[in-house]
């Protein structure tokens, strides 16, 4: 076997605390607050249909092998993959997908930030009881007075990008173990609890038939890409994020198993909320497309009228805001880990650095919803004539970086390199698990990416497929 790497930035103490860690990544913003309002936005069934068949194809073979590629190559992607590249014998040019995850990282961060801050302007409106007995347009009018007002949203973008940049400063590996593990299943139970009374709005039957009946006339080619796009960006795959955690991973740690435990507690995550919230809209006469308001306009009218609201609602926005944390820092630590390997500086100074920079941009996502909301920068564009530069940033990032970085992954590690390679470092042998993995990271990964890509260009109809496929012959 060939000698061992080890990073320079340290390990986690355990398999246990690197599933906490990369849990804490993939359960975020994207699972209670994307999810449910892309699936509202894009007609609910079908989109959520085509999410978790992407989860499986798509999301899990690439989480195995961004894990696998991290862990063999111990640095920042970059370096990662420069230096396996190097060692399969494949061209230099392939640390490019480590630069590519860089910048989306960057970019993500810069919108994330945003979003995190509405959740902890969140946290003091629900405190204040601020909830109590609101209905639909009370909610609504709060929600637009906390975005219409730049300084607000400023001020909160400020303190949440200050929060992560002091733990990646610190290092990932402190504090945050022991808070993960605690925090993470509390937020579990509350969304179980809201489960529950999204149960007693009378309109649970109409939340579950939204979500889970598909109906294909309703799914866009955008939307298909939307759906693919988020299976990355719900798995934090495809920038590297993923990879630099897999670069502390213990030596003995099963790879396949840490990757499915993460990849379900996050799928879980997701359709517990969208469980939770779809009821409401419907019981509130809510509109399911409203956007990326969608939680803040819903969750509060059940918190306001729920025994106990006050405290739950206070812990469910605290609990939000300590999922984006969680997720925050993984985005910016590829960057972070690139900065002190080539150019020696102190962990303090990279995370100043880039979080400075991502805060820099963050202020075009704040002046989405206020000053620029009517500003669309590629409005020229057709595909793009509708989009902020938030839309944009989060379009971009998820539905094009991401996969393109994914796809490339796949290719790497099913073509590029060694399959012994792959063999020894995900310690499965070479049966029909290791096999499997092989089957769908060489072939059918590369070939669904590349199929969503097609769909939206109108030369294939995917939506179109499926619904013949699963309607079709049963429901003629
Ligand atoms: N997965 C996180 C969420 O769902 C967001 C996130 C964290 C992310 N790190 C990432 C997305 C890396 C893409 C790539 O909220």
């Amino acid at each position: 076997m060939a000698e061992r790497r080890s990073s320079i930035h340290g390990q986690w103490s355990s398999k246990f605390v690197f599933i906490l860690a990369a849990t804490g990544s993939a359960v975020g913003l994207g699972n209670i607050w994307k999810f449910p309002y892309i699936t509202g936005d894009n007609g609910g069934g079908a989109f959520v249909l085509v999410y978790l068949l992407c989860i499986l194809v798509i999301g899990i073979p690439i989480m195995m092998a961004e894990v696998m590629l991290g862990r063999r190559g111990r640095q920042s992607p970059i370096n990662t993959m420069a230096t396996l590249a190097r060692e399969a014998g494949a061209s230099p040019y392939w640390k490019w997908i480590g630069w590519m995850g860089v910048i989306a990282g960057f970019l993500i961060l810069s919108y994330y930030s945003v979003i995190a801050g509405w959740a902890l302007a969140y946290v003091f409106r629900a405190a204040s009881g601020a909830f109590t007995g609101v209905g639909g347009e009370e909610v609504q009018g709060m929600f637009s007075r906390l975005v219409s007002d730049p300084e607000r949203l400023l001020a909160w973008h400020t303190l949440f990008m200050v929060m992560t940049t002091v733990v990646v400063a610190r290092g990932v590996r402190g504090g945050l173990e022991k808070a993960v593990r605690i925090l993470m299943p509390l937020l579990f139970a509350i969304l179980v609890i809201l489960v529950g009374y999204a149960m007693n709005t009378g309109h649970f039957e109409q939340g579950l038939q939204f979500l889970f009946r598909p109906d294909f006339g309703k799914l866009s080619a955008d939307g298909v890409l939307v759906a693919m796009g988020h299976a990355f960006f719900t798995l934090s795959l495809g920038m590297g994020a993923i990879m630099v955690y897999g670069s502390y991973l213990p030596e003995k740690a099963s790879i396949a198993g840490t990757t499915l435990t993460i990849a379900l507690l996050d799928t879980l995550v997701a359709i517990l909320a969208a469980v939770a919230i779809f009821p409401i809209v419907f019981a509130n006469g809510l509109e399911p497309g409203a956007g990326p308001g969608l939680i803040f306009q819903t969750m509060p009218i059940a918190f306001g009228q729920m025994p106990g609201g006050i405290l739950f609602g206070t812990l469910f926005f605290m609990l939000l805001v300590f999922a984006a944390w969680t997720s925050a820092i993984s985005l910016i630590e590829p960057a972070v880990a690139w900065l002190v390997e080539n150019h020696g500086y102190r962990r303090f100074t990279a995370a100043m650095l880039v979080g400075g920079l991502s805060w820099c941009l963050g202020l075009l996502t704040v002046f989405s919803f206020n000053l620029l909301e009517n500003f669309m920068p590629l409005g020229f564009l057709g595909a793009f004539h509708d989009k902020t530069f938030f839309a944009l940033f989060d379009y971009v990032t998820a539905n094009i970086m991401l996969p393109l970085g994914g796809l490339l992954i796949a290719i790497f590690a099913g073509w590029a390199l060694k399959r012994e390679h792959s063999v020894d470092e995900l310690r499965l042998g070479d049966g029909l698990v290791y096999r499997s993995w092989y089957f769908l990271i060489r072939y059918v990964t590369p070939v669904a990416v590349g199929l969503v890509f097609l769909d939206i260009t109108g030369l294939l109809d995917i939506g179109g497929l499926l619904g013949f496929l699963f309607q079709g012959p049963w429901q003629a």
